[in-house]
């Protein structure tokens, strides 16, 4: 299907030869031309420019954007939209005075929604999935990454990969899957976490990796849940069999993570509301995408990523929604990029460049996703007529949103 779209008040993040990130002060720019034209032909991006070089072609649909901004879709590079059931009773023990890890020691938390999950059909824990994946296409991602880690036996984590293949396979939204089996350690092995560190490594990502069930790996390296050396076994393991790693880390503790994620040449790590000077350091010429989770950080009442003293230090940022039931039940990226304007001190330049380029890149997709550029996926998101882009952010309850393209198909 050919689509060719007019009068495009303003084409945002437009990069006429790809690149792979932005970094530090290059994340203020982001490229855009004014009263422009988009032609997309089948999946890919064919043609942009000026409206004065719009080509006459003939095409199957015609979308005039009169007053409208183009841009390219959200890249959501860490969520967790696979789980079954809710935890709206944590939220609430929450407001009552309970801190996250309480309840997690009173058997809630990861545990509570692994329990739930177990007791899933595969094609009920796809049916709930699916809604959730399609209301975030809805908000505007066009590509994005879902981990397991609710399942913690071999047969559960297996059930939510394949529930996340099947979604890829149904859906033209991009999907990147990432086995998190050391999400927590189960109730079995409260005692022996040598015993789950070698069922993960011997047995779950050997199989996993055979049957291709996930593109990554990740774990939970925290102070309470998964240490150094077992994520860094972790890691090594996955590395041998070609997962590499996208990592939570520096939650609520820097205990050094950052530093082994690097020496493993993890693709990313994730989270950070707490970094230390040595930590900015240790990801300065790394291969490492720093992402950051603000609206996780909104929800639980923790702090935010030090955003500006880490783009200050030249380093580049990407968000991400977390999208889990947990810590963050919402994937709707708009108010991702608004938290980060408003609680991080982004700019909108800065956070719609860390959401749509960075984003692809803490997913490999940096070379078909991200940008405005020949030969990429036409992906894009058309807002309602609105003064400038800096809406986005500011009107941070509205959905602007008019139509949304995923891989040359209208929503
Ligand atoms: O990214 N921090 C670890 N994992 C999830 C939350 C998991 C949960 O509470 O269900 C997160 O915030
Ligand atoms: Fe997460």
């Amino acid at each position: 299907m050919k689509i060719l779209i007019t009068n495009i008040k303003e084409l945002l993040q437009v990069r006429e030869t790809s690149i792979d990130k932005v970094s530090g002060s290059d994340m203020k720019v982001l490229p855009s031309i004014k009263n422009a034209f988009l032609y997309l032909e089948d999946d890919l991006i064919s043609d942009f420019g000026k409206m004065e070089d719009c080509p006459n072609v003939s095409v199957d649909k015609k979308i005039d954007a009169t007053g409208k901004i183009v841009l390219p879709t959200w890249i959501d590079s860490h969520t967790h939209l696979v789980y079954a059931g809710s935890r709206e009773q944590e939220f609430v023990d929450r407001i009552n005075g309970l801190s996250y890890e309480e309840i997690f020691n009173r058997g809630g938390g990861i545990l509570n929604s692994a329990k739930k999950l177990q007791e899933t059909s595969e094609d009920d824990l796809y049916e709930q999935s699916k809604v959730r994946l399609e209301e975030v296409m809805r908000q505007g991602t066009g590509a994005i990454e879902i981990k397991s880690g609710y399942g913690l036996t071999l047969e559960a984590e297996m059930k939510m990969l394949r529930v996340i293949k099947r979604l890829n396979e149904n859906y033209p939204i991009e999907i990147k899957s990432t086995f998190l089996g050391a999400h927590a350690f189960p109730w079995e092995y409260k005692d022996n976490h040598k015993a789950y560190i070698d069922l993960i490594c011997d047995e779950m990502i050997p199989k996993i990796a055979s049957e291709k069930l996930a593109d990554y790996v990740d774990a939970f390296l925290e102070t309470g849940y998964f240490s150094v050396e077992e994520t860094s076994r972790i890691m090594e393991v996955g590395n041998r069999y070609g997962l590499k790693s996208k990592i939570h880390v520096n939650q609520f503790t820097a205990i050094n993570g950052i530093e082994a994620c690097v020496k493993n040449n993890a693709l990313s790590v994730d989270h950070l509301e707490i970094v230390t000077d040595a930590d900015i350091e240790v990801l300065k010429n790394s291969i490492t995408m720093p992402v950051a989770l603000p609206t996780c950080s909104y929800f639980i009442s923790i702090p935010y990523t030090p955003a500006r003293k880490m783009l200050e230090a030249g380093l580049p940022l990407a968000l991400a929604s977390d999208f889990n039931p947990g810590t963050t039940p919402s994937g709707n990226m708009n108010f991702v990029v608004a938290t980060a304007c408003i609680k991080m001190k982004m700019t909108p330049e800065e956070a719609i460049n860390a959401a749509t380029i960075n984003a692809a890149y803490a997913m490999d997709l940096s070379k078909s996703h991200g940008s405005i550029t020949k030969g990429k996926k036409a992906s894009i998101i058309i807002t309602k007529p609105i003064e400038s882009f800096y809406q986005i952010p500011y009107a941070f309850g509205s959905n602007l949103i008019e139509t949304v393209i995923i891989n040359g198909a209208i929503l």
